[in-house]
């Protein structure tokens, strides 16, 4: 647990410093000051995080917010600056900001610093900022629920931003070997190169042109490119669904809907199968948890997500 992160879960449990006098009036311990974090992207209107990270805060009892912010590229310096300024214990980036915010941070995690982006920056009690890739780690979280991915043999569909995160998180869990799958060559072979020289795990690159046949042996299949997103349900990534095999664990990172087309199809085929929600709701978890000090309930978490997807 981070000092400042318990310090502060201990100021602002509510219960703790608001007590109520037996007049009903408030004691001078009360406080009026919750802990501040949230998410900085753009656009931001549509991110439901803050509906699944306030359900996380209610159950801990906490008096916390999570602001959902848009910011715009030409501000992100700004409003780091003004995070810091106003004491938040830290705050979550997405799309565009996950690689600019390294100019702005002070120090980063080991993966976050071999990934080369950042999705959770937490705000330490000297006014530190310090980077944090969460999205990889969420996955893995995950995916231990159904397996260990020590000595696993893993392809990766896409080579960007959610691909990079769970390659380098899986491959430091020890993945024994992780290929790529990407249409563009530059790209896939860059994640390629990031393995090879900094994890342990062994990569290979395969261009994507045409389906892709999963290979026997494989025990991990992960779709990390958008497709199957909402509103293009019905979409399947460009692989031979006749490849996929019961031995094998599909995992899908697209959270809306959660259970893709490809999902369906490797149930029907007999595949273990792990959907986006999952990595979702641990990222989450794993920040408050960076924030707090405080293991949230990823259950409350989940549900109020779904309720939103299901809206
Ligand atoms: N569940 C979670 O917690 C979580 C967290 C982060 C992201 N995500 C999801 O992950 C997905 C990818 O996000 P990202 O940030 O990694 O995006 P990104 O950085 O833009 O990368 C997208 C990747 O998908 C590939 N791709 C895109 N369309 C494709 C298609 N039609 N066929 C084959 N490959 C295609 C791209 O290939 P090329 O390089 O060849 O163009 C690229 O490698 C999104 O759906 C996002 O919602 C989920």
């Amino acid at each position: 647990m981070h000092d400042a992160g318990r310090e502060l879960a201990g100021r602002l449990r509510v219960g703790g410093t608001r007590q109520l006098a037996p007049s009903g009036t408030v004691t001078p311990t009360r406080t009026y000051l919750s802990m501040l974090t949230g998410s900085f992207s753009s656009p931001a209107a549509g991110n439901p995080t803050g509906v699944m990270m306030e359900a996380a805060y209610r159950a801990l009892a906490l008096d916390a917010r999570y602001l959902n912010c848009e910011v715009a590229p030409e501000h992100l310096g700004d409003a780091v600056k003004g995070a810091r300024a106003m004491g938040w214990a830290g705050f979550n980036l997405s799309i565009p900001h996950k690689v600019a915010v390294l100019d702005h941070l002070d120090r980063l995690a080991a993966s976050a610093a071999i990934i080369g982006a950042v999705n959770c920056v937490l705000i330490t009690s000297e006014g530190e900022l310090v980077g944090e890739n969460t999205d990889g780690q969420g996955f893995v979280t995950a995916l231990r629920g159904v397996a260990n991915p020590a000595g696993a043999a893993m392809v990766i569909l896409g080579a960007g931003g959610a691909a990079r995160a769970i390659a380098v998180e899986t491959a430091m869990a020890g993945a024994s070997s992780i290929t790529i799958v990407n249409r563009d060559r530059a790209r896939g072979q860059a994640l390629v190169d990031v393995l090879v020289h900094q994890t342990p795990a062994e990569a290979t690159l395969v261009l994507w042109e045409g389906a892709y046949g999963v290979a026997v042996g494989t025990d991990i299949l992960v779709n990390a490119t958008p497709v199957g997103l909402s509103p293009d349900v019905a979409a399947t990534p460009d692989v031979d669904l006749a490849s996929l095999m019961p031995e094998m664990i599909v995992a899908d990172v697209v959270p809306n809907p959660p259970q893709t087309a490809l999902l369906g199809t490797a149930r029907e085929r007999g595949c273990t199968t792990l959907d986006g929600l999952g990595m979702l709701v641990y990222q989450g978890a794993i920040g408050i948890h960076l924030w707090t000090g405080l293991n949230a309930n990823t259950e409350v978490m989940r549900d109020a997500l779904e309720r939103q997807f299901r809206v």
